[in-house]
């Protein structure tokens, strides 16, 4: 029988060693660990040193996932990286491939912020259905620190660096049982790491543009209402695809930004605690790592078994917000 169905066969994580706790940011902003640990639920993050890179964090996360998926990196017919924050705008995928030595997999990045792993999971599982490859490496990597402003209390004590990546295979069962994905640009200047253009003459009567990018900005409250209206909403029109009920969950597994977005999340879907995972005391914000980071920790802790069904939802800037529903393993 052709596998025509998609399963996550093995996850990995990588994160920075050098930690910033709450305390450590006082001498940076006027703020506390009262104020970051009750609005947000953040308690330390990890901050990459200038000699780190994201195609390093992403390679590091990708062995452990290839390794516990079995396989070879030689076997992989495609890597997705999905990152906002390459180290190279021309993308950093083929830098992972080349790291790890997959000289038979395409590789390119993905961006769609904090929405990139669901987005890349969704893309992953459509080239495995179509049976054009078998093999998926797909990394969720991002470095914001990089793009902080350190004098910005109101984004500064957010965001962390690191790196997630699962291995998605053909399988004669489909794992991945649902899915639903929207974007909104029109509320996209809520939440930017934009191009600040900076006219320059090249010729008389010709200028082209030589800026840089600029710290993230961000609308805290918008994004905040945005996340706890929308992401329910998705996470039903993908269990309504898969036709489940969400007593039918066994995981609850969203990015993880804000301590109190996952609990609203969780109480408007009437989604014990007990089913929420979290991680984010430890690691802060970190963009399209956070889905596979907290999910690698989870399988690696024995809390995610093998057949759980699990309900990932990503959502940032963009606007973009997706959720899909896989069942963990073979
Ligand atoms: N320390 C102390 N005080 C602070 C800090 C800080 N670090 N930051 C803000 N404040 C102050 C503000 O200045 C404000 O003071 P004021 O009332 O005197 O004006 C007060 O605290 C309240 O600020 P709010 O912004 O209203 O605080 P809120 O409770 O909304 O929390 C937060 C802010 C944590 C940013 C929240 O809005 C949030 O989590 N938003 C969602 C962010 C998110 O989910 N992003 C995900 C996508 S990320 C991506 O895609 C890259």
């Amino acid at each position: 029988m052709e596998k025509l169905g998609v399963s996550i066969t093995g996850s990995g994580s990588a994160v920075p060693e050098t930690s910033l706790d709450n305390h450590a940011l006082t001498a940076l902003v006027e703020t506390s660990d009262e104020w970051i640990t009750t609005r947000t639920g953040i308690r330390q993050r990890r901050i990459s040193l200038p000699s780190d890179s994201v195609s390093s964090l992403a390679a590091a996360a990708s062995r452990q996932a290839i390794a516990s998926a079995g396989i070879q990196a030689t076997d992989l017919d495609l890597i997705l990286l999905a990152t906002s924050t390459p180290d190279d705008l021309f993308g950093s995928a083929c830098q992972v491939q080349a790291e790890l030595g997959a000289n038979k997999a395409v590789a390119f990045d993905l961006t769609a912020a904090c929405s990139g792993f669901v987005f890349g999971l969704v893309t992953a599982a459509q080239y495995i259905r179509t049976g054009v490859y078998k093999n998926v490496l797909l990394i969720g990597a991002d470095i914001l620190s990089r793009w902080v402003d350190w004098q910005d209390r109101k984004t500064c004590v957010l965001f962390g660096d690191g790196a997630g990546a699962v291995v998605l295979q053909a399988n004669e069962s489909d794992r991945l049982l649902g899915f639903a994905l929207k974007s909104d640009g029109t509320q996209n200047h809520h939440l930017n790491l934009g191009y600040a253009v900076s006219s320059q003459e090249l010729l008389p009567g010709i200028n082209v543009s030589q800026g840089t990018y600029q710290p993230i900005t961000m609308n805290g409250k918008e994004v905040y209402r945005f996340a706890v209206q929308k992401v329910p909403e998705i996470i039903d029109k993908a269990l309504f695809a898969a036709n489940l009920t969400v007593e039918q969950i066994d995981w609850l597994l969203l990015h993880q930004a804000n301590q109190r977005i996952l609990d609203a999340v969780a109480e408007r879907l009437n989604i014990p605690e007990h089913k929420v995972i979290s991680n984010l005391a430890n690691y802060g914000n970190t963009s399209a790592a956070s889905i596979p980071l907290a999910l690698d920790e989870a399988v690696r802790q024995g809390k995610i078994k093998p057949n759980d069904i699990i309900a990932a939802s990503g959502f940032g800037a963009g606007l973009t917000w997706g959720a899909a529903i896989f069942q963990w393993g073979k």
